[in-house]
């Protein structure tokens, strides 16, 4: 069988390191035949012929076929995943909701391109910033595609969440489960430990040895450095996050494809659960199961933790409304 995927922004920086580990086999496995659709604007157009010459000659066995093209009807052509990376990204000093302007205006003609050009069990991942609020201007757009089917990418923030608890524990990162994102892909981001473990142990248990008061460990230093780590990376690297963005991406349509062990991290639309008004795209503790994303339900969660995701909500909400006033939604 043959996969195709669809790759907005192809000819930028993470679409660059998506392509080969794509054509590589990382993202299906080593029996997963891809076509790849490379949907670049016309600037952007020669990096992504580019980058589809350089394809050609790593002589991937499992790569079928690359079209390179500006027309979103053609990118969209028979799609069974949509990266959805083409945007602009954050400098210095910005925050990703300083983006809505410049890229909102991206996600509701591809939306409707979606709806109107890929395969009927499409399956979309927005990772342009800001993920959440884009992947609801996509779908609202998207006629005909269930909502389920347009996610927001928030597995980098729990990569993130996970290496850290890691190197704080000098445990292996493998050992750390369950360390949910709530909320939206932003400084306002929940992740939360409450349920973690780590090699099967409570992690809050583990950390009181190691870091004695855990909930002002949590508050002052943990979930402020995971929730700022993207503008750490652009004050290092002086633009943002790059290979770890597309390993992120990787895991989260390979986990909604082929499944999940345990609990991840994705945004995907609120019917009401948490306390998430219905309809928002906001991060949640999810399962994959049969090609689904499935809220995890039923969890405690405390006064404390509720405020935080209560917090990270209305900024979704402010951002929905910015939006609407755009006369984007
Ligand atoms: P980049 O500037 O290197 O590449 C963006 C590419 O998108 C460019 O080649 C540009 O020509 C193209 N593009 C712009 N508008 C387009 C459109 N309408 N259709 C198709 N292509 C279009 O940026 P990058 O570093 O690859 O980052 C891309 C986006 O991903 C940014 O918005 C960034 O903030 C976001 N991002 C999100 C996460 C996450 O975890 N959700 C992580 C890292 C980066
Ligand atoms: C990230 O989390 O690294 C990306 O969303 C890029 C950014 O602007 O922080």
């Amino acid at each position: 069988m043959t996969t195709t995927i669809t790759i907005s922004g192809a000819g930028g920086q993470i679409g660059y390191a998506l392509l080969f580990r794509i054509a590589a086999g990382d993202l299906l496995g080593p029996d997963e035949r891809v076509r790849l659709r490379l949907l670049e604007i016309p600037q952007g157009i020669g990096a992504a012929e580019g980058a589809a010459l350089e394809l050609q000659d790593g002589a991937f066995g499992l790569l079928e076929h690359v079209e390179v093209t500006d027309d979103a009807a053609v990118g969209f052509d028979g799609c069974d995943l949509a990266l959805l990376v083409g945007a602009r990204p954050r400098g210095p000093g910005m925050e990703r909701g300083d983006l809505l302007a410049a890229n909102a205006g991206i996600f509701g003609p591809q939306g409707a391109a979606i709806a109107a050009h890929a395969s009927s069990d499409v399956r979309v991942t927005v990772v342009g910033n800001p993920a959440n609020t884009n992947a609801l201007i996509a779908s609202a757009s998207a006629d005909g595609v269930p909502a389920e089917r347009f996610t927001a990418l928030t597995r980098l923030d729990e990569n993130r969440a996970r290496a850290q608890l890691a190197q704080t524990l000098a445990a292996p990162v493998d050992t750390i489960r369950r360390v949910p994102i709530w909320g939206n892909h932003s400084a306002t981001q929940f992740p939360d430990v409450s349920h973690a473990t780590v090699a099967g142990r409570p992690v809050t248990e583990a950390l009181e040895a190691i870091v004695g008061d855990v909930p002002a460990w949590l508050a002052d230093t943990y979930i402020p450095r995971v929730a700022k780590r993207g503008a750490e990376i652009i004050q290092v690297r002086g633009s943002s996050s790059v290979a770890s963005a597309a390993n992120a991406a990787l895991d989260h349509v390979r986990d909604w494809v082929h499944g999940t062990e345990d609990w991840t991290s994705a945004g995907v639309v609120s019917h009401g659960e948490y306390g998430v008004p219905a309809g928002l795209i906001s991060s949640f503790p999810v399962r994959a199961v049969d090609g689904e994303w499935q809220i995890v339900d039923g969890l405690e969660v405390s006064e404390w933790a509720q405020a935080r995701i209560d917090a990270s909500v209305a900024e979704l909400i402010e951002e929905r409304d910015a939006v609407r006033a755009l006369g984007l939604l």
